[in-house]
């Protein structure tokens, strides 16, 4: 899906996530997960072209500190018309609050989108940005219904809005995941200069969210039905692969190659 000539470019920003973590053992001891191919392309060029199809030209990659394999097989955006900044995760991993604390520079104060790169999501993107830039929220969350919300963030729902989001809860307040496309406007930073490293030691997305709602920010929703993300096992990326495929062969079906709503 690479961005087309004649589109409408945005100015929002996207920053991507490619620092390595231990899911998918073993195959991760030795190859970044990000960068392992699902229907023969590595995982995080799904995520890269949906943006550029966005029309978001402007992509933060968040990579390890000594990481020089992600730049090199990812490039310079070129391959995805649009331009990439390498942003190191310096003093560690420390979860996906602390991703949005070391790209604060590059983010300034514009509204960004967050996209996980092991993250394989077919649903309309240029329609949730568009909702998104023409809200008054201050973050939006995509939610995919899941038969295992223990293993995500879950959040706890009051119509149209996110009251509260909890990491990996052992009893979930709703049948949703929250996936890993988020939006936000600079509030995000506020949050993240104000939550503290959970148990595990991380900066908890999820946490951002809580205190966003907590403290009288709009955290607004959006069920996404095309979403695939690991659930730690190897085995997994046979349903990512499964997704991708009759994805392709739906659009093949139908002349286009755009993500489906
Ligand atoms: C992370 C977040 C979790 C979210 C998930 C979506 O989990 O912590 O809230 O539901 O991404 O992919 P992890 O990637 O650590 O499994």
């Amino acid at each position: 899906m690479p961005a087309f000539a004649g589109m409408t470019y945005k100015y929002m920003k996207a920053l991507l996530t490619a620092a390595r973590n231990n899911n998918l053992k073993p195959l991760t001891h030795t190859v970044n997960k990000h960068l392992i191919p699902l229907a023969n392309k590595p995982m995080i060029f799904y995520a890269l072209e949906h943006v550029a199809s966005a029309g978001i030209k402007d992509i933060g990659i968040v990579i390890n500190e000594n990481d020089n394999e992600a730049p090199q097989i990812i490039g310079d955006g070129s391959k995805f018309n649009s331009r990439i900044t390498y942003i190191k995760q310096t003093g560690g991993t420390l979860g996906l609050g602390h991703v949005i604390k070391v790209a604060r520079e590059f983010l300034g104060n514009e509204k960004f989108l967050l996209y996980l790169g092991d993250n394989i999501i077919l649903d309309n993107l240029p329609a949730l940005v568009d909702h998104f830039e023409n809200s008054d929220a201050n973050c939006l969350l995509t939610l995919a219904k899941v038969p295992n919300p223990q293993r995500f963030g879950v959040p706890e729902l009051r119509g149209n809005n996110i009251i509260r989001v909890e990491e990996r809860p052992v009893y979930p307040k709703s049948e949703y995941a929250v996936a890993g496309l988020y939006f936000y406007d600079a509030s995000a930073h506020i949050a993240a200069e104000n939550i503290k490293p959970s148990f595990r030691g991380d900066y908890e997305i999820s946490d951002i969210h809580t205190w966003l709602a907590q403290n009288e920010y709009n955290v607004i929703w959006k069920e996404i039905k095309n979403w695939w993300k690991d659930r730690g096992e190897p085995k997994d990326l046979l349903e990512g692969n499964k997704l991708i495929l009759s994805n392709l062969s739906n659009s093949k079906r139908e002349g286009t190659l755009e993500a489906s709503t």
